[in-house]
This record gives structure tokens, C-alpha cells and sequence, in this order.
């Protein structure tokens, strides 16, 4: 079997789960951190608000969920347009909680979905100096411009479609790069992988949340260390997070840890070290 018709495969098991079990993340879309003050501002748009530390924030915030069936999930990259992740939204607060990270850097998000939350986080608040926001899916960018339009930022700011496996046509290096959920791709693992170490600069940082789900985080990390990249997981990177989680541990009897607490792996771009030897 060829790496296309495995992915096929997976993909089928992943459908056929769902429409099944109806469990999977993706249709339940009650688990919420709550993390978020989420009000309905008009037809399709929200504010998220919190207030961390005595910081109040704020964005404006459009969503324009599609339903999704298992066929449609075929095609991978609506999973951003259903509705924005928890591992997003964790990301996003933690960007909030340490916002110091973000001051005069380049930002890149990759595979944003439809909100890029942490980014326009980053964007709002960091003091950054250019932030760039994407997804391989347009229909996520184009609601992507729209909250760009929406909000008011004093960073340099825009987005675009990238997908992994394209190598764009200028590489930037970027100081911070961020990714929420996205590692459970089995045959977009790799691109992934090669965008971030393409992407970071040395002495730059990658921040990406996502749950374990099996074995996907691991193949993941092994992947990056393959490339040379430095990763670190943390498992209680923010205490109001780890209350959230750990509230949902005792009374959600839906909730699975592997399947919805979202790691943070940091991940950094190892210097080579060029050992000259003169003879
Ligand atoms: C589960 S969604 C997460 C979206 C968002 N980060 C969130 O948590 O709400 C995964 C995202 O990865 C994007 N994606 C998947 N494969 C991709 C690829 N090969 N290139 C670029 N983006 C991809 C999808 O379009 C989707 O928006």
C-alpha cells in the first residue's frame, strides 16, 4: 500500500468513527475551558474577552462554522472551519499570559483555521513587529481577512493560504511560530514538521498545543527531533488552565485527557555546530 492509500485508509477509519461513535472531538463540541467570555455581537461575529491578571482583552471574533459529515471530512482541511478548538483557545490565552514573549518579534501561525486566535492575540497585544497568520484552507483564510478587518491593531498584520507541503516562494524566518491541533494529520505530519524548522529562526521559538491522541503528539516530536529541532513538552504550562482541565477531570465523564488537554511543546531550532578542525 502506497503512502496515498494509507492516508486514505486512516481517513476512511476516522469517518467511519465518527459517524459511528458520534464521541470524537469533532462532534463534541461541548468541551470548552470556558477560558473565554464569548457574547454574540451580530449574526456570525463574537467578542472573546478575558481578563487575565487584571488585563482586560478583547477581540472581535467572526465564526462561520459548516456542518461537517464524514464525507466531507475526507477532505482534511475543514476541520478548521468547524468551530475553533480548544487547543486554540488555550493557545491563544496562554499568548495572553505571556505576552512578553511576543515584544518586537515576527509572528507566523500555522494552520490558524478559521479564527487564528492566538495569533490575533498576538497580534492585538504582543507589541509585536509583524505578525502573519495561515491555513492551507481558504475558506478559513478569507474568514481569516474578515476579523482582520474587524479589529483594530497597532502591529503590522496579514494572512494568507499556506499549506505544508508548498514550500512558500520567500522563506522568512519568523522569531515566534504558533500551531494549535494540528498534529493529528498523519500524512501532513512530515510538512509540518519540515514548515516549522523552515520557518523558525535560531533562537526562536515555536509554540504548538495539541493533544496527545495516541500516538500522534510522540510521532510528531519524533519527527521535529529528526530534523534537529529541540522540543520540550509541558503538561501544566498554566495554572488557571490546569484548574480548567483538571475541573473537567472530575466532573466531565465525557472528557478524555489524551484526546482533549492540549500539550505546549516549545520547540526550538538547534544552532549547528560547525566543528572545524585545521589541520
Ligand atoms: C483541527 S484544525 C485546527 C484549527 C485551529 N488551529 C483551531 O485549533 O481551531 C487543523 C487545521 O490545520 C489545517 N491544515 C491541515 N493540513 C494542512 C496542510 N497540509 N497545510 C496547511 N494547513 C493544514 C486545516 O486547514 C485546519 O485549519
Amino acid at each position: 500500500m502506497n503512502t496515498k492509500e494509507r492516508a486514505r485508509n486512516r481517513w476512511k477509519l476516522l469517518a467511519n468513527t465518527v459517524s459511528k461513535k458520534n464521541q470524537d472531538c469533532i462532534s463534541t463540541p461541548n468541551i470548552s475551558y470556558g477560558l473565554f467570555t464569548i457574547e454574540c455581537i451580530h449574526a456570525g461575529w463574537y467578542k472573546y474577552s478575558v481578563c487575565i491578571q487584571g488585563d482586560q482583552f478583547s477581540a472581535n471574533i467572526c465564526r462561520s462554522p459548516i456542518n461537517v459529515t464524514p464525507e466531507e471530512l475526507m477532505g482534511f482541511n475543514n476541520t478548521g472551519n468547524v468551530r475553533i478548538w480548544p487547543s486554540e483557545e488555550i493557545l491563544a490565552y496562554y499568548v495572553l499570559s505571556n505576552l512578553s514573549l511576543f515584544q518586537n518579534k515576527t509572528v507566523l501561525e500555522l494552520g490558524g483555521g478559521m479564527s487564528c486566535l492566538a495569533g490575533i492575540m498576538a497580534a492585538l497585544y504582543g507589541h509585536c513587529r509583524d505578525v502573519h497568520l495561515t491555513d492551507g484552507n481558504p475558506n478559513s483564510v478569507y474568514n481569516v481577512e474578515r476579523i482582520l478587518e474587524k479589529n483594530v491593531f497597532t502591529t503590522k498584520v496579514s494572512c494568507s493560504v499556506l499549506k505544508w507541503h508548498q514550500k512558500p516562494a520567500n522563506i522568512c524566518h519568523y522569531d515566534v511560530v504558533l500551531a494549535a491541533d494540528c498534529l493529528f494529520f498523519d500524512e501532513a505530519r512530515d510538512d509540518l514538521v519540515h514548515t516549522i524548522s523552515s520557518m523558525l529562526a535560531f533562537g526562536g521559538i515555536a509554540l504548538v498545543a495539541a493533544p496527545k491522541r495516541g500516538n500522534t503528539l510522540y510521532e510528531f516530536i519524533e519527527m521535529a527531533q529528526q530534523e534537529e529541532l529541540h522540543c520540550v513538552v509541558q503538561q501544566n504550562y498554566n495554572t488557571i488552565v490546569w484548574d480548567c482541565h483538571s475541573k473537567q477531570v472530575s466532573y466531565n465523564s465525557m472528557y478524555d485527557t489524551d484526546s482533549h488537554y492540549p500539550l505546549l511543546i516549545c520547540i526550538t531550532k538547534q544552532t549547528k555546530i560547525i566543528d572545524c578542525q585545521f589541520q
